[in-house]
């Protein structure tokens, strides 16, 4: 099953960018998770002239790991209490990894979800591969409710507003992380701060999309905070001995 998997998509990824191979990588400070990515070097090569518009119109971002999955996975593996006997849901899941991550930590019950089809697949292997259970799917038209909704760089593209706010009543936590997106203004939702991050493969070594912000709507908000790695600043006029 494995190897057939990643055979599929190795096969699809040297028919869209030549010369440009998949691999298993060992993700840091993640307790030992895998991912199966984009060679680096590959993926800082411009792209073939006649590529272009192809990969445009169907860029295949589950061979990466994006900045706020990259934080995410990270996290969930020195602070994993937060997910411990949680149904979490990973809408626009990529590659997988976040999903994984967050059943690596404990969560109960993990849904990926991903509009395209290779990303379905690249996700199965990632669990088969760190040897947990997710269950994916395409859409979230099965999924009830859930306690948790991740949205790891999703919001940042404002066409996925409408499919958010159908999202986001059937969860009792939000945690919305993204490299791209600057505001989030709506009601229930607080801001938490930011923090840092990086694709993996890494594609912005200037660190254009490095910085990420967070928002969450739900009722732990300083636990996430500590989760996040933001400080909490000591109250004014409060000293301690
Ligand atoms: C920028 S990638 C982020 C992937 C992953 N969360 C990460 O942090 O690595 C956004 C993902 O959202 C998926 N996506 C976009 N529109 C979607 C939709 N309507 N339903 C489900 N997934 C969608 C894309 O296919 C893509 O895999």
């Amino acid at each position: 099953m494995k190897e057939q998997l990643s055979q599929t998509l190795r096969q699809t990824v040297a028919d869209l960018i030549p010369g440009a191979p998949l691999g298993w990588s060992d993700l840091p400070e993640s307790g030992g998770l895998r991912g199966f990515f984009l060679d680096q070097e590959a993926a800082l090569r411009p792209l073939p002239a006649d590529k272009v518009d192809l990969v445009m119109r169907e860029p295949p971002f589950w061979t990466l790991l994006w900045p706020s999955g990259e934080l995410l996975c990270r996290r969930l593996a020195s602070h994993g209490q937060l997910v411990q006997g949680k149904t979490v849901l990973d809408f626009g899941c990529g590659c997988g990894l976040v999903a994984v991550a967050a059943k690596v930590a404990g969560a109960a019950r993990v849904w990926a979800v991903d509009c395209d089809p290779l990303a379905i697949l690249a996700s199965r292997l990632t669990a088969l591969e760190n040897r947990v259970s997710v269950d994916v799917a395409e859409n979230a038209d099965q999924i009830d409710a859930v306690d948790l909704l991740l949205l790891a760089d999703f919001l940042y593209d404002q066409t996925h507003m409408p499919l958010f706010y159908s999202l986001q009543a059937r969860a009792n936590e939000v945690l919305v992380v993204d490299s791209r997106l600057t505001e989030l203004d709506l009601e229930g939702y607080s801001y938490l701060g930011t923090s840092l991050g990086h694709a993996v493969p890494d594609l912005d070594p200037h660190r254009e999309f490095g910085r990420l912000r967070f928002w969450y709507r739900g009722s732990r908000g300083a636990e996430w905070k500590g989760f996040l790695g933001i400080p909490t600043p000591v109250a004014q006029g409060v000293h301690e001995c």
